[in-house]
């Protein structure tokens, strides 16, 4: 499979997002296992996963906790070498209503989220750790300033934020300098606002990953709001989940992808999109038309 970098690490260009495995409507605990099974299987080494993915008033960190137990059982490979990118700052707490989501930004909350993580995921350091989403009632500068501890005692290898503007992002690079390797931002043909954050993390030699990758695309109403997309899908007979990601790594370099799965099925499609090479004809129509920034 095609790999990218981030920071210290290659990792495939479709890596696996894991929060359908534990959210609701989440499948059982041995599909989830053989779903991330499936996709190191086929090559994938890299997942995505945070602190508050769970159901919430769940006690446990329900997706660090399944993903430990698929790197635990897996026999295809070292699972140690396998990446697990994780984030904290956004909870899904018992008093949190169904669906709902809280920031927590407080430097004190952020590292202690983290050591939390490592007991969860049973390691050492964190791979690669991310400020999950921006928690208005608290400087930027000092959650950001939180993980730049947590790196500079070793306990996570790599930093990353998400869910970012700009003015975010540029302050996260000042205080985390090197230490800081990718931005994750909602990024879809539906959903452009982090156009600008894509093109940013590029000049400052950051990975961008945008996700829900495919929002919007295989709605009912898809077809007549995406006409290029179904087109171009139909004529790859390939799906078009699987040609926004194949879009989405032709916008640069630096544009890492992680689909949501809560079967083998369908991360696997989406996996072969690593491979798929565009046409500049088929490019131009993409680009045509996916929304423009400013209506996202
Ligand atoms: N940083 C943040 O704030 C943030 C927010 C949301 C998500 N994320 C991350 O981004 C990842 C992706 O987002 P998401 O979970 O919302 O998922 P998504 O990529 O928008 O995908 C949603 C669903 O589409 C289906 N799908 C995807 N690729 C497909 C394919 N090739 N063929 C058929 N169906 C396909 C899957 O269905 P099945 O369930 O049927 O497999 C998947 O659950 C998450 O897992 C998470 O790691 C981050």
């Amino acid at each position: 499979m095609k790999t990218r970098r981030i920071g210290p690490y290659s990792v495939g260009a479709v890596s696996v997002g894991a929060m359908r495995l534990s959210i609701e409507g989440r499948p059982g605990r041995e599909q989830a296992v053989q779903t991330i099974h499936a996709a190191l299987d086929a090559g994938a080494n890299m997942i995505d996963t945070a602190y508050g993915y769970r159901i919430p008033g769940e006690p446990e960190a329900h997706n660090h906790r399944l993903i430990r137990q698929a790197l635990e059982t897996w026999e295809g490979g070292d699972s140690t070498a396998v990446v697990v990118a994780t984030k904290g700052g956004h909870l899904r707490a018992a008093e949190d209503r169904p669906g709902r989501w809280s920031q927590n930004g407080h430097p004190d909350h952020l590292k202690l989220v983290a050591e939390w993580s490592l007991g969860d995921l049973g390691v050492e350091a964190l791979d690669l750790y991310y400020y999950h989403r921006p928690d208005l009632n608290v400087p930027y500068a000092d959650s950001a300033g939180a993980l730049k501890d947590l790196y500079d005692a070793g306990l996570i290898k790599a930093a990353g934020v998400s869910n970012v503007n700009p003015d975010q992002l540029r302050i996260a690079h000042e205080v985390l300098g090197d230490a800081l390797v990718v931005v994750q931002n909602h990024f879809s043909p539906a959903h452009r606002a982090s156009d600008a954050v894509l093109e940013l993390s590029g000049e400052l030699g950051l990975a961008f990953i945008p996700y829900h990758s495919a929002g919007g695309l295989a709605a009912p109403d898809g077809p007549a709001r995406f006409g290029a997309f179904h087109r171009i899908a139909a004529e790859r007979q390939i799906t078009v989940q699987r040609l926004a990601l194949a879009w989405q790594l032709a916008l640069g370099d630096h544009v890492v992808t992680i689909p949501g799965t809560s079967r083998p099925a369908s991360i696997l499609d989406s996996l072969k999109a690593a491979d798929d090479a565009l046409s500049p004809a088929e490019l131009a129509a993409l680009n045509a038309d996916v929304w423009p920034a400013e209506s996202a």
